[in-house]
């Protein structure tokens, strides 16, 4: 509970040391060696979320056994010294599909989620029941390991809707009884709706300025404990984009100075683990999909092992033990090699197709009652003697477009692919869409995720000059849920050498047998391979995808038989040539894009002779959000940001997150915004692409690259003309706000920039 400035635990002060882990992405045979090698670090707490989606998989049908058994979990960090800081969502974020929430909560069209809508409510009391009765019992008060519960999280960073926030935490209340309670929030937007009765905490990354971070609620609370529920050792991975890292000398400088201070922190992730299966989430504004690997960069990595970061961490934390004696490293686990094995038999996705249900208009998958995998889309086509244009505005995530059996191109959602061009077929030929979901988004307002197709489909066909579109109908569609059992009972013919390695892809489901004499951990290599999911004795191993950064998956020793295993690959591009082998070291940072991550074209240069400002000047030097009032509104839908020279003295430009204001004072939405032009980019190292200004997150940012001189400007499509009145900036993190800008020039307008 909270004191005058620290907590207290049996009615002493207590500084949270608390490494933040998540049982589902942990092999349960090795929960334990996790938490040890927690406890052994110096950390005296585990903190983790409850994943609703992963107890819930149907409305009233509750897990809580095998990965799921929180109970044993929780009974496992007390048994080895470690208290708990649980945090029951209901929605939780964490990278997870949805954050959390249930897929099935969208066969309610209209359900507002996270906030006061009835039935979200009702089915989150239920919920919240049965964590209760799970671990309710397992509170301090009860003699437990369990001394805080979290109520919500970062509900600043979704709504603003405080009489939500207090109904969660009535229901969190009824069903736990007498515990702490507390809501984490960053800095900038924890008032939005802290509730009066509630511990409050703030969420940041390594690097990050900590007495900044902490000024206003001191301010509001001069006496409160303070914490840092989520200091962010590292980042998390999306596919087509750089492996993310962050220096292990912030985060040591980071615990140590909130330790010497007394300030209590949770270190998220102290180890990340894997979101197997088809459990990662996505990003938003665009989509931005996961990787499988939640390796985070944190101390203790995916698959257990201690990491230079882990060592340095304990040393620091050596010297905050409050009289403990420092536990000592569990050894580590053995890891291994598999030598390089052939797949030998295929199930070809289009000869195994499960019965289709005929449906006039195109539905989301959710509505045939589906919640993960892939859905195929049939249907006949008028005769077209020339070539049309078909559009699928969303198709949710990964389209490929088949006429009569031929691939014609592929929908990427999120490169915001909307349109193919067909040639021309007679009638009656056929048109497949085959559409793999990928996680539901877990951040911000677009949670509320379809999968499939989850708007019209139209063709588009020139007529002699005159265009007519044709909204497509009477389709047939066949469901491919993303299971072992659905795989497995296809029709599977032997694969050989030959036709492995012939440049055909063939999507399919693909096998294998391999043998291990003596289980250990191991890289499953997928280099060769092209877009799916694995299956390991019937253990859901995780996605691939041939762009990266991630190549290999973490193939735990403690799920192989000594002797032969069985690997099942559903690959819906169809592999480059069907191999595989185990490695010793995963393959997480090779990225295989085409396009390039940057927002500037080779010949490109941007132009802003005979363009004048909407406003000049310049900003405040140090942290924080900064506004720029244009006096009037104008009116544009081209945002130009040019800094002119930086605080700092050196050449780079640095910017973490920029909001424009409309006429009426209101924030405008980002979510059709795109960069347009950026003239330096950092993304040979880390991702610091323009795109960081309205990626919803504060501690992520632009960066031009070192060396490159001012001026440095960035051009943002609003995606719609606005009355705009002024702009609000957010400089880094960092105390000494590297490439804070400070002579800046704003220039809007309705058309591009000259370019
Ligand atoms: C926030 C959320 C976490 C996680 C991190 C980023 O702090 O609360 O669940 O998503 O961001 O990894």
């Amino acid at each position: 509970m909270a004191g005058k400035g620290t907590f207290l635990l049996n009615g002493q002060p207590f500084v949270v040391k608390a490494a933040e882990l998540h049982y589902p992405r942990i092999p349960k045979p090795y929960w334990e060696h996790r938490i040890q090698l927690c406890k052994a670090l110096g950390m005296n707490t585990i903190c983790l979320y409850v994943f609703w989606n992963a107890h819930e998989p149907q409305p009233g049908v509750y897990d809580f056994t095998g990965q799921n058994d929180l109970a044993e979990f929780c009974r496992l960090c007390q048994k080895n010294g470690m208290y708990i800081i649980l945090r029951p969502g209901p929605y939780v974020c964490a990278e997870w599909e949805m954050g959390g929430l249930p897929w099935w909560l969208l066969k309610k069209k209209d359900i507002r989620l996270r906030e006061d809508d009835p039935y979200f409510l009702e089915r989150v009391d239920l919920f919240e029941k049965e964590v209760a009765q799970q671990v309710a019992g397992l509170t301090v008060r009860h003699g437990g390991p369990i001394i805080m519960v979290q109520v919500e999280n970062e509900y600043g960073s979704y709504g603003e809707i405080k009489p939500y926030v207090a109904k969660v935490r009535d229901i969190v209340r009824q069903h736990f009884g007498d515990v702490t309670l507390f809501q984490c929030d960053w800095s900038s937007n924890f008032t939005k709706n802290g509730l009066d009765d509630l511990i409050w905490t703030m969420n940041f990354g390594t690097g990050a300025n900590i007495d900044q971070q902490f000024a206003r609620l001191k301010e509001l609370r001069p006496d409160s404990p303070l914490m840092c529920s989520e200091f962010w050792s590292g980042w998390f991975d999306k596919w087509g984009a750089n492996h993310e890292t962050r220096p292990a000398a912030d985060m040591i400088a980071g615990i140590d100075e909130m330790l010497s201070k007394g300030i209590s922190f949770s270190l998220y992730m102290t180890h990340g683990g894997t979101n197997w299966g088809h459990w990662a989430g996505a990003n938003s504004p665009g989509f931005a999909p996961d990787v499988t690997s939640y390796d985070y960069d944190a101390p203790i990595s995916e698959s257990g092992q201690t990491t230079p970061k882990y060592w340095e961490l304990r040393k620091t934390l050596s010297r905050y033990m409050y009289g403990e004696k420092q536990a000592k490293v569990p050894s580590a686990l053995p890891v291994t090699t598999v030598p390089a094995f052939r797949f030998t038999e295929v199930a070809p996705l289009f000869d195994n197709l499960p019965e289709g249900r005929k449906s006039r208009d195109i539905h989301p998958m959710e509505d045939y009652d589906q919640g993960f995998g892939s859905i195929l889309y049939r249907t006949s086509l008028p005769d077209l003697p020339q070539p049309s244009v078909l559009t699928v505005k969303e198709a949710h995530d990964y389209a490929q477009v088949f006429l009569d059996g031929q691939l014609v191109g592929k929908l990427d959602r999120r490169n915001g692919e909307k349109q193919l061009r067909l040639p021309a077929c007679r009638k009656g030929a056929r048109l497949d869409i085959l559409v793999e979901a990928m996680g539901r988004i877990n951040f911000g307002r677009a949670i509320k995720d379809y999968k499939g197709i989850t708007d019209k489909v139209e063709l588009a066909v020139d007529n002699g000059g005159h265009t007519f579109v044709c909204d497509l109908k009477n389709w047939e569609v066949f469901n491919l849920h993303d299971t072992y059992d659905f795989y497995r009972q296809m029709q599977f013919r032997p694969l050989t050498t030959a036709a492995a390695a012939d440049g055909q892809r063939t999507p399919g489901v693909y096998r294998a047998t391999f043998r291990v004499n003596r289980p250990a951990d191991t890289f499953l290599n997928f280099e060769t391979w092209g877009k799916g999911l694995v299956y390991v004795n019937g253990h859901a191993l995780g996605r691939i995808w041939e762009i990266g950064p991630q190549q290999t998956l973490y193939m735990p020793g403690c799920w192989q038989n000594k002797g032969e295993n069985e690997i099942l690959v559903f690959d819906v591009v169809g592999p480059k040539d069907a191999r595989s082998e185990g490695l010793r070291q995963p393959l997480l940072d090779q990225l295989q894009v085409q396009r390039p991550l940057l927002h500037r074209e080779a010949d490109e240069t941007l132009d802003l002779s005979g363009e004048q400002p909407v406003s000049t000047g310049s900003f405040a030097p140090g942290n924080g959000w900064q506004e720029v009032q244009f006096g009037s509104p104008v009116t544009g839908r081209y945002l130009c940001l040019e800094a002119l020279n930086a605080h700092d003295g050196q050449d780079r430009t640095c910017m973490a997150e920029l909001y424009v204001i409309d006429e009426f004072g209101e924030r405008l939405s980002r979510e059709p915004w795109t960069v347009k032009y950026a003239d330096s980019e950092e993304v040979k190292q880390g991702n610091r692409s323009a795109d960081k200004l309205f990626d919803l997150q504060e501690s992520t940012y632009w960066s031009t690259v070192k060396g490159t001189p001012h001026p440095h400007a960035v051009v943002i499509d609003l995606g719609d003309t606005y009355h705009i009145s002024a702009l609000q900036y957010l400089p880094r993190m960092e105390s000494h706000v590297p490439g804070g800008i400070k002579d800046y020039r704003i220039y809007v307008k309705e058309t591009p920039f000259k370019q």
